[in-house]
């Protein structure tokens, strides 16, 4: 009799498991359909629906899992392999993809960066990044180094983030082998890449305060409130110990404490980025892929690289001497800024107008910066620093020189 059960429950459980085997979570892009405009929910969901196989009535299953509509143009639906395959012949199937769950692998970075006590106290917290008292700031021989290769009038790097001797422990024993040798069920590593998950996460803290920012201005916030110098007030070091400049540190190391409450951001709207990418000469299907919209070339003002709206200017002595910025007023409704530029020696650069007075929040202004005198400087790259302050605010921005790009 025990054997008879145990026997109908593993013959079950096989059942179940094959069951499994075949419908999988998939996460499926379409092309929205270049002829028809489709304006409401309804339309677009009935879209979707249409690429779903002829669904098996006499189960009941319900196939669609979501349907999107601001992320991305698509849906994610259980399938198995074949009804993806049936899928994939139909027009406007862009990809499919089987969804994977993605596990927290990291308990104390916020304890790092000040941020344990919950986001209200975050905001009063003093602690900000821990950057050691007694060692100078010091950027890693292996970090990134600018210029940009591809597009020289945008700066980069952009920004530092704490990154190295991070230990990064996750449970299991798979994956890459410990550095570590260990019996107790988990993995771990040292000098694993980390700054960039720091950013992201300060970013994500500053989106849950400001949801209504764009990626652009909430990388201004963390760009324009950042430091050139560490806690003593000592500029930040390249490896070989001298002063780090811009393209080395980009615009210097992240302040989490600071990046919620900017006073100016530095906006990027999607047409910008449009335009930048046409003026690369990116094609309408290209720009497509990017973007989800469908726009035509013809219809989109190009805009070069030194114009896209970005909280640092990289002059070409030789093909870009002027350049126009704008910025959006986010702290104080009425403030007043006043520049303060401060560049070496041999460069000299002129800002119009000098004073932006602000009446609203969200009021924008824009100023036009022109360098006014550099000598060669095909040796060496000229870096300075253009500043907005206010009296409660200071919005720094990187400038620097090349002799061409
Ligand atoms: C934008 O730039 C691309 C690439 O340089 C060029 O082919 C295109 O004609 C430009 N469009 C306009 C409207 O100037
Ligand atoms: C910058 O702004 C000035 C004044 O509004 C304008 O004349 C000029 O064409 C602009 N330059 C660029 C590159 O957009």
């Amino acid at each position: 009799m025990k054997m008879l059960l145990l026997f109908s429950l593993l013959l079950f459980s096989s059942q179940l498991s094959s069951s499994k085997a075949t419908l999988t979570d998939y996460i499926i892009d379409v092309h929205p359909p270049m002829s028809v405009k489709l304006t409401n929910q309804k339309d677009i969901q009935a879209y979707y629906y249409s690429f779903l196989p002829k669904i098996v009535a006499h189960t009941g299953e319900t196939r669609m899992i979501h349907t999107y509509f601001h992320a991305m143009s698509g849906f994610a639906a259980r399938l198995t392999e074949n009804e993806v395959n049936e899928m994939a012949k139909k027009k406007g199937f862009l990809r499919a993809r089987p969804s994977r769950v993605f596990n927290l692998l990291t308990t104390h970075t916020p304890d790092f960066l000040g941020l344990q006590t919950g986001f209200g106290l975050w905001k009063s917290s003093e602690m900000g990044t821990i950057i050691g008292k007694s060692e100078p700031l010091t950027v890693a021989a292996f970090s990134s180094r600018g210029p940009n290769s591809l597009h020289p009038g945008i700066l980069k790097p952009d920004i530092l983030g704490p990154g190295v001797n991070i230990l990064s422990a996750w449970l299991g024993l798979d994956g890459s082998p410990s550095d570590v040798p260990t019996n107790e069920g988990f993995n771990i590593m040292s000098g694993t890449s980390m700054s960039t998950p720091h950013l992201i996460g300060i970013a994500a803290l500053v989106k849950q305060i400001h949801p209504d920012w764009t990626p652009a201005a909430i990388k201004s916030a963390i760009m324009t409130t950042s430091m050139a110098e560490d806690h003593d007030g000592k500029p930040i070091k390249n490896e070989q110990l001298h002063p780090a400049d811009f393209f080395v540190m980009g615009v210097g190391h992240v302040n989490p404490s600071k990046v919620v409450d900017p006073g100016l951001v530095f906006d990027i709207d999607k047409k910008d980025y449009i335009g930048f990418l046409y003026s690369l000469d990116y094609t309408d299907e290209q720009v497509y892929i990017i973007t989800g919209d469908n726009v035509q070339c013809s219809k989109i003002h190009n805009i070069s690289q030194s114009e896209l709206n970005c909280p640092a200017i990289v002059f070409s002595r030789k093909q870009c001497v002027t350049v126009n910025r704008t910025v959006t007023n986010v702290g104080e409704a009425m403030s007043t800024y006043k520049v303060e530029i401060d560049m070496p020696d041999e460069a000299m650069v002129k800002v119009v107008p000098t004073v932006l007075e602000f009446n609203k929040l969200n009021e924008k202004k824009s100023y036009m910066v022109s360098i006014v005198k550099s000598n060669d400087v095909s040796k060496k790259h000229v870096h300075g620093n253009l500043r907005w302050v206010s009296h409660k605010y200071i919005v720094r921005t990187p400038i620097v020189i090349v002799d061409h790009y």
